[in-house]
């Protein structure tokens, strides 16, 4: 069975990992950045190539101190090259290849989305394709459809902010810290839980949510994604209601981030009757969405799959994963250049 080592630096995570066969991880050594960009509020590109460079080496030791490898022993190496902040892809490419050249091995480069959705493989799922992909991280918010390794049609993208970005920003808003997403969802969950009220889309319409709905009047069969509308009215209320509770702006804030992500995944399921659907990136850390999705394919009846919640955020692991699908067939993935753009072409 082939050996990988693999290497992740898109945004702010930098990651190591030895998989076996795409699937069985032996050792994935991650540091994330995020202490260093906590004092900005999101992620300085700058500050994310620095500490990349300082830590893929110590990452690196820690895997050879506990597997002894030796040139020809790996059977590829496995890099993230795009879509990401270029500089930080850069210096992981940089450090893949040296790894590649010491161990004489080939280097795939990998897409970053392609690897979120590959995570699945990591706990035992076969890649489905003629499936949906939902991802939602702090850079990307999408759906797409899988047909083949690299073959993967965008179904729908956002026009502007990410979901997580949307949670980062709005919580920056709110003076809460930095990264959104956990704190936005731990406010809001205590102002449900204290005040009686539960999530869901049924008591949005009989409470008066104090945001709009997202893309209220979007066409039946739009799955655009858009965030930055909210996110001005979160600002506008702020600025407008200074003294009002933080808890009670994050539970609704985080309704309609939500209402909106469950609005097009409906739409894309039904548009696309019977493909299973695989949700992934950083956002399904949060578990007020995770129990939306589970309705969803529940009442719909389709096959929900999601990657382990430490395979869900940005690790080197799911880059051997997607990595080993081209592998397998002796292909060399066509995304060999660094590169900051999205497509899969
Ligand atoms: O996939 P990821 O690690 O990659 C990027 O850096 O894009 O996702 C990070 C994003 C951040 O925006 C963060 O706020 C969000 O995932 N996130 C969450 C939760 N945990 C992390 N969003 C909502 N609820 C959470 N519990």
């Amino acid at each position: 069975m082939s050996l990988a080592l693999a290497f992740e630096s898109s945004c702010d995570e930098t990651g190591v990992a030895l998989v076996r066969g795409g699937r069985e991880v032996l050792i994935a050594p991650l540091y994330s950045q995020v202490g260093e960009h906590r004092p900005y509020g999101g992620v300085v590109p700058e500050y994310a190539s620095r500490a990349h460079l300082e830590k893929f080496t110590p990452l690196l030791s820690e895997i050879l101190r506990t597997h002894r490898l030796r040139p020809g022993e790996i059977d590829y190496v496995a890099v993230t090259v795009r879509p990401g902040l270029v500089g930080a892809l850069l210096v992981g490419y940089q450090s893949a290849l040296a790894a590649a050249r010491y161990f004489k091995a080939p280097l795939i480069g990998v897409h970053h989305l392609e690897a979120h959705l590959a995570a699945v493989r990591l706990s035992g799922h076969e890649m489905p394709y003629h499936a949906l992909g939902l991802l939602l991280s702090g850079g990307n918010s999408a759906i797409y459809r899988l047909r083949a390794p690299g073959v993967i049609e965008v179904v729908g993208v956002t026009r502007d902010d990410a979901a997580g970005e949307a949670l980062d920003k709005g919580a920056q808003a709110l003076g809460m810290g930095y990264p959104g997403g956990p704190l936005i969802e731990k406010a809001a969950y205590l102002f449900s839980s204290q005040n009686g009220i539960k999530p869901g889309e049924e008591e949005l319409t009989r409470r008066q949510n104090i945001f709009p709905v997202i893309m209220k009047d979007s066409p039946q069969q739009s799955v655009e994604f858009s965030f930055s509308g909210l996110k001005t009215a979160l600002l506008t209320y702020r600025q407008k209601f200074a003294e009002a509770d933080v808890a009670e702006i994050s539970f609704f804030y985080q309704e309609r981030i939500i209402e909106h992500i469950i609005r097009n995944t409906r739409r894309a399921v039904l548009a696309n009757k019977g493909m299973p659907l695989i949700a992934a990136g950083g956002v399904l850390a949060n578990s007020r969405l995770r129990q939306a999705l589970a309705k969803l394919a529940e009442e719909l009846n389709f096959a929900l799959i999601i990657p382990e919640l430490k395979y869900c955020t940005d690790n080197a692991a799911m880059v051997a994963a997607a990595a080993e699908l081209y592998f397998e067939k002796q292909i060399l993935s066509p995304f060999n250049a660094v590169s900051s753009e999205h497509g899969f072409a």
